[in-house]
């Protein structure tokens, strides 16, 4: 966060089906998978480019959300559209921001254009961490990261310290179970939840 790349307009990809387009996929891919990540967009390695590279694993699915995993999936010049007038808050990271987590409105259906690898032109609808994880990355390639979208900083704290993120998960379970491990493994959670067990 701060990086002058994390804050620019990145350029629509004139021809995806290019080689040149399919080794920062792949390269973006090997990262995601180095690190064990759901999403990354050019920027964030430092291309200036509307690529956006993403999966949703079983692991990563909010219990109760209907979600299905995703398998790899390339974004060529992904564009957005909302399918709801309200957001709804959505706890994210972002590897851009190491060590924070945050709650960001999202739109919660969306429909998503991008092109393909091979050139194809993709529809599709997506929901609530989906659509979120997509809002995300496609947000990079607009120079916005997720505090910008923030409307209430009181909820974004260090991963090691997740009080507002505690008490959320106290009242509502269909939350990333990524976000849920935060909180299983928060050192103080006895000292602010002395009921809670498991
Ligand atoms: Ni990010």
């Amino acid at each position: 966060m701060g990086n002058p790349a994390l804050q620019k307009i990145a350029k629509p990809v004139v021809d995806p089906t290019t080689p040149e387009i399919t080794t920062l996929a792949q390269d973006m891919r090997d990262t995601l998978e180095d690190i064990g990540a759901s999403g990354l967009a050019a920027p964030q390695i430092m291309v200036n480019l509307r690529v956006v590279v993403y999966r949703m694993i079983s692991a990563r699915i909010p219990r109760g959300s209907g979600l299905t995993p995703v398998p790899w999936t390339v974004m060529v010049n992904p564009k957005i559209t909302p399918q709801t007038e309200v957001k709804t808050e959505i706890w994210e990271r972002c590897l851009s921001i190491p060590g924070l987590h945050g709650k960001v409105p999202r739109w919660p259906e969306i429909s998503i254009q991008y092109q393909t690898l091979k050139g194809d032109s993709i529809s599709q609808n997506a929901h609530s961490s989906w659509a979120a994880l997509l809002q995300h990355e496609c947000d990079h390639l607009d120079g916005i990261l997720y505090p910008a979208r923030m409307t209430d900083l009181s909820l974004l704290s260090y991963n090691d310290e997740p009080g507002p993120l505690a008490y959320d998960i106290a009242n509502n379970k269909k939350i990333d179970p990524l976000f849920i491990d935060l909180v299983d493994n928060w050192p103080a959670r006895n000292h602010w939840f002395p009921d809670s067990k498991e």
